[in-house]
């Protein structure tokens, strides 16, 4: 072999080591660690994102039905409070997307829900938009669904016996001064906090607002919290080190869009004890590098995909579950 051969093979031998040996350390040893941190919030999780919102409307009762039947290990929702303080469930902080809002309520569509009575809300059709939207996916039964408020989220994470587990975003939480406590009360008196279900706790909050987690960890301590985190989240905080830092200070976990989730930044987060719950995800190749990178978890639109990718496939297709269900 000429001397230009050997050079090359142990410069290639070199870089490899050197992966290898970043791989080892930035996830493998971390994971390790995590382990016998939490014990309590088992991995890899399949968070159902706004309910199985791929193929029924998000946020609605057929998503958060066909997440459970699917067996999702979370079902997520985002809360609101409506002018009345009932603790509701949807996405955006508006029902202009939605909803019908446009033709029931005209010239309030842009709105706040908070400028909404919980009456106001329930006469509003939050599943229409859906099939016009994905005509290849829509269901008559679709049509004229109500928005839920958490409670009735809790009935249908219930109906089946157990407690269904909830994963709660407090959403826009500086819109609302004392959602945690209306939260936390709902999920008292339905007793839901400190339940757990095939070995998951029944209840994970989570909010881009840390201010909100520590309400929630002063009001449920028991009651795993992950601070969700994007670009402006970690540079308000003062970089990648101080994000994690500050969710080990009021959490359990840390949620980051999936493209901050770099084994460099993983590694980090599993080192002072935390989960790594990616957003969102919805494509094999994702869960895939997700996986390689060591996250705990991923919220994803397509509940079932991510259940077939981390080998527990549900044992009825979503249209088969749909259809038993009478959508
Ligand atoms: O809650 C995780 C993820 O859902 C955050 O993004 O906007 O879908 O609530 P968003
Ligand atoms: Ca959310």
């Amino acid at each position: 072999m000429s001397r230009g051969k050997k050079v090359f093979f142990v410069a290639i031998g070199v870089i490899a080591g050197f992966i290898l040996s970043a791989w080892l350390g930035w996830v493998v040893l971390p994971l390790r660690t995590l382990e016998a941190a939490h014990p309590q919030v088992p991995r890899p999780l399949v968070i159902a994102h706004r309910g199985a919102s791929h193929w029924a409307p998000e946020e609605t009762r057929p998503a958060y039905e066909l997440a459970r039947d699917l067996g999702a290990d979370y079902l997520e929702m985002d809360v609101h409070l409506t002018r009345d303080g009932v603790v509701v469930v949807m996405h955006d902080d508006t029902p202009e997307r939605t909803t019908n809002a446009v033709q029931v309520f005209p010239g309030r569509e842009k709105q706040d829900l908070s400028e909404f009575t919980l009456d106001e809300l329930k006469q509003l059709d939050v599943g229409s938009w859906f099939n016009r939207k994905y005509p290849d996916r829509a269901r008559k039964g679709y049509a004229g669904q109500k928005i839920l408020t958490a409670a009735e989220v809790l009935d249908i994470a219930g109906a089946k016996g157990g407690k269904y587990p909830v994963y709660i975003e407090t959403k826009s939480a500086d819109h609302y001064p004392g959602i945690e406590e209306k939260l936390v009360a709902v999920l008292r008196e339905k007793g839901w906090l400190g339940a757990s279900h095939d070995g998951l706790p029944s209840v994970i909050f989570q909010s881009f607002y840390a201010d909100s987690l520590v309400k929630l960890k002063e009001l449920a301590p028991e009651t795993p919290r992950v601070y969700l985190v994007q670009s402006d989240v970690v540079k308000k905080e003062g970089g990648w080190r101080a994000t994690v830092a500050r969710a080990a200070q009021i959490g359990t976990g840390i949620g980051p869009v999936g493209t901050l989730c770099w084994p460099w930044n993983v590694g980090p987060a599993h080192r002072h004890g935390l989960v790594v719950h990616a957003y969102t995800l919805n494509e094999i190749w994702q869960y895939r590098l997700m996986t390689w990178f060591g996250v705990d978890g991923c919220f994803t639109d397509r509940c079932d995909l991510l259940m077939g990718y981390y080998g527990k496939p549900s044992a009825k297709s979503a249209a088969a579950i749909l259809d038993g269900l009478g959508y």
